[in-house]
Parts: C-alpha cells; structure tokens; sequence
C-alpha cells in the first residue's frame, strides 16, 4: 500500500510515497483512508524539530471506511468513520491507504457530514476541547484568544463566540479581519477583533489563550489570570510570572472528545474551513504550503 513518510528528516523534499506492507488486521479496526489533514506537528516531525523513529509515516487525523472490524468491535465492515492517532507516541501515521487502530479511539462519522470535513477535525477540535475543559469556569470572564484564524484557533472561536456571558476578543491577522469581524457580528458572546498586537492591553485579559504561538503576550494576562497555551516552540517561561495560572496543552487520545467533536461539527458548531485536497503525491507541496506561513483552512491528503 501507499503512504507518505519519510526515511530521513529535512525539509519538503524528503517526503516520499512508500511501499508499504498493509497493516495486520487481528483484533485491530482497519481504516481504508479517504482523507488525512496536515498539521503543525507533521511539518515539525518532518523536519526533525520532533524526534521521532525513521521511516516514519506521518499524520495524526484522517477519516475513512472501516476495511475490517474486529468482532465485538461496534463497527462493520464499510461504516464511515473518523480517527486520530498520536503518531509521535505510536508510530503508526494516518497518511496510508489503510491503518490499524485501536477500536477504542475510532468513531462513527455522523450523518452529514462528509468523510473530507470529518478528515479536518481530530487534532485540531479535539485540542480545542481538551484547552476549553481547563478553563471551566468562563461565565463573567474576559478572554483573549490569539489565532482564532488557525486550525485549533477556529475551533475555539466556533465554542467561545457562542457563550453570551464571555467577553472574547480575538487577535487574527490585518488580512484575517474582515471574514472575522463578519463571523463576530451576530453572535452572542461580546468582544473585539483585533489585528495588532499592541493593541492588547497589559494585564487586559482574566484568561488568555494562545493557539498561534506570540509569547510575547503573556503580559496580557492579569496577576492571578489563567494563561493558556498549545505551542510548546513559542510559549513564554511560566517562571517569569508565577502569579499566572499557566497551562501546556498536550492533546490526549480520547474517543468521547472525537465523538463530541464530530457531533459538534455535524449540527454545525465548527469552523466553516475552505478544504484544499491534494494527492499523497502532492505531499511536500502540501507541506511547503503550511511551512510559508498564511494557510487558511484545512489541507488533506488522499490516497
Ligand atoms: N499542544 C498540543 O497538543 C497541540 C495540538 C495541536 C496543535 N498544536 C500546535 O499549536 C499550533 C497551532 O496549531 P494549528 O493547527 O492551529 O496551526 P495553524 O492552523 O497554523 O494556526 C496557527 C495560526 O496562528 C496564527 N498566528 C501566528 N502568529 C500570530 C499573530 N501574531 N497574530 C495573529 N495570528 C497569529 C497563524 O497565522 P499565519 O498563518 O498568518 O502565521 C495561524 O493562522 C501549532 O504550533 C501546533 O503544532 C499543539
């Protein structure tokens, strides 16, 4: 079978198709891929930013048919399902034409949704979850979430915009403003957009969220504020203000998160992300794309 991977790290260029044996079914739920987002950490493990073990398949998110269903398993043979793997830790990437999962961590596509929006959601909705589960007690609080734009960003946004008794600004991009200001008019939570960061005040916010990774901002959380952050390459040192509640976000495998996530996305409560789908051929095009740096929306890879 064909996988995008790689035997060495580097830039795009190392990125091949491998000839992969497939994987051993037994008690493992096989997924035939139809689609695999790209994210961050691909380019990072790509390059060698990530360690990881060589040769290395990539991805972390992809949806598909299941191939093979262990008995017992709550699937068949052909249901439309969504998955996430935590490649770093398993080994086993997305990027394939077909993968084996442990059951726990796959769930059913719900009605609705198409298997390439499903393919864009794990990592980035089920980050998103985890983050907002850290901070439950939002009601009254004045919020700043930093790339509300991004893959993680926009699934904030989706949640944080809706909660009326939140007040939330947004830092995007000068570019990103109009689409965002038209996405913030009409909802019922409060709060600005803001495309500069000095406009953010010091000490400004009860809790601050940071999906594009700008450490700088630190300084926007109040003392005794909750600073919240994905990005473990660009977060500031929580030693520099110990008087900040502070938070590293490291994603979890969790099956009931996927499913929340994909149920969400199904009745609508999810970015509205533009999909660019290229072939597994297309790969390191795909990652030169991300690497620049002003990708909006999702891109997959299919097979
Ligand atoms: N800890 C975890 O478990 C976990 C899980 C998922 C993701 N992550 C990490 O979290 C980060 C975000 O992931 P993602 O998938 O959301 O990536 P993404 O889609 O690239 O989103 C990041 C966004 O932040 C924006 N941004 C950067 N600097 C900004 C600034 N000064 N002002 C406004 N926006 C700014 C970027 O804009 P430009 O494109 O214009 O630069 C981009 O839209 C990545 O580093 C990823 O590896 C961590």
């Amino acid at each position: 079978m064909r996988a995008v991977g790689l035997t060495r790290t580097g830039g795009p260029e190392v990125l091949e198709v491998l000839d992969l044996p497939e994987p051993e079914a037994a008690d493992a739920l096989v997924i035939e891929t139809a689609a695999a987002a790209v994210n961050p950490v691909d380019l990072a493990t790509r390059s060698g930013l990530i360690p990881t073990s060589l040769p290395a398949v990539l991805g972390w998110d992809l949806a598909g048919t299941v191939a093979h269903a262990p008995a017992g398993s709550g699937f068949r043979t052909g249901d439309r399902v969504l998955a996430m793997t935590a490649q770093l830790g398993t080994g086993v990437g997305s990027m394939a034409e077909y993968v084996a999962f442990d059951p726990g961590f796959v769930a059913h596509v719900p009605d609705g949704l198409k298997l390439e929006e499903a393919a864009a959601l794990p990592l980035a909705g089920v980050t998103a979850t985890q983050l907002l589960r850290r901070t439950p007690d939002r009601a009254g609080k004045r919020i700043l979430l930093i790339g509300a734009q991004g893959g993680v960003g926009a699934h904030l946004a989706a949640r944080l915009l809706d909660e009326p008794s939140t007040r939330t600004d947004l830092l995007v991009r000068p570019s990103d403003l109009p689409v965002w200001q038209e996405q913030r008019a009409g909802r019922p939570g409060e709060g600005a957009v803001l495309a500069d960061p000095a406009q953010v005040g010091t000490g400004a916010y009860d809790i601050v969220i940071d999906a594009g990774g700008v450490p700088a901002l630190f300084d926007a959380v109040r003392p005794q504020g909750a600073f919240l952050t994905i990005t473990p390459f660009s977060a500031p040192d929580p030693a520099a203000r110990p008087e900040v509640a502070y938070t590293l976000i490291g994603v979890e495998l969790d099956r009931d998160d996927l499913v929340s996530v994909a149920e969400a996305a199904a009745r609508g409560i999810a970015p509205r992300q533009e999909l660019t789908v290229l072939p597994f051929e297309d790969a390191a095009e795909a990652h030169r794309r991300l690497e620049r740096g002003g990708f909006r929306g999702k891109l997959l890879l299919v097979p």
